[in-house]
């Protein structure tokens, strides 16, 4: 199976103006992004809370991106098919969620969905080898979840080299979500990233932006 390793970026709708969802999206489809990235977060696995899969099924109708959603939610398993539902095309669940992940991803699967895993900075590389063959995608968090416009914790760098050298060449996507700007895209693509998550270095300054914001990205990432 092979996999379209072209840079991807995914607006993270988290840094949107939450009185104008809808508008928000469609703003970032329309300015050229691949994929839109959801952030549910429930004040317990995560010190926020964002919002639920009634915000993903009513952004679910305004666009076609696909939605790469990542849930910062324990337990997990419960909320699968509401999200699978509300027309999530992807659910990324975090390896330290709970004590049964690899059931978790075959549940994510089993609903139709495509599965990723995520980990935490404090996680090694290692924690997630005996669930790479279950998903479609890898997320290394590059800040501590819970709130976008944080810095990149650089030391998570040799981490997204590992796990690109774990990944081979398996059809399994490599996400970077935390801190990314233009300043640090291409270094990440050049240690093995392939999927750019982005929130405040899009959504910042509004939607007249947007699209030079996605371009400068992208442009950012292939220099690398
Ligand atoms: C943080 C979220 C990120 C966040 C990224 O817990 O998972 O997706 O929205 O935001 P920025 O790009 O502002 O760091
Ligand atoms: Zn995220």
């Amino acid at each position: 199976m092979t996999l379209d390793r072209r840079v991807k970026i995914a607006p993270s709708i988290l840094a949107a103006d939450f009185s104008k969802l809808g508008a928000e999206a469609k703003a970032v489809e329309a300015a050229g992004a691949d994929w839109l990235h959801l952030d549910i977060m429930d004040g317990h696995f995560v010190p926020n809370i964002s919002f639920g899969p009634a915000v993903v099924a009513a952004l679910r109708g305004q666009v076609n991106l696909f939605f790469d959603v990542h849930l910062m939610i324990a337990p997990v398993d419960r909320y699968i098919a509401d999200f699978a539902k509300a027309g999530a095309n992807r659910l990324t669940v975090h390896i330290e969620s709970g004590p049964h992940v690899y059931r978790t991803l075959q549940a994510v699967k089993d609903a139709g969905c495509q599965a990723g895993i995520t980990l935490n900075p404090a996680t090694p590389a290692a924690a997630i080898k005996n669930v790479l063959d279950e998903v479609d995608l890898v997320q290394v968090m590059t800040v501590n979840p819970g709130f976008g416009g944080q810095t990149l914790i650089e030391g998570q760098m040799e981490k997204i080299r590992e796990i690109r050298a774990m990944i081979g060449d398996r059809p399994i996507h490599l996400e970077v979500d935390g801190g990314v700007g233009a300043a640090n895209a291409g270094t990440l693509i050049k240690a093995g990233a392939d999927v750019l998550v982005a929130g405040s270095s899009i959504f910042a300054g509004g939607a007249s932006t947007y699209a030079a914001n996605i371009t400068a990205l992208r442009n950012a990432a292939q220099a690398g």
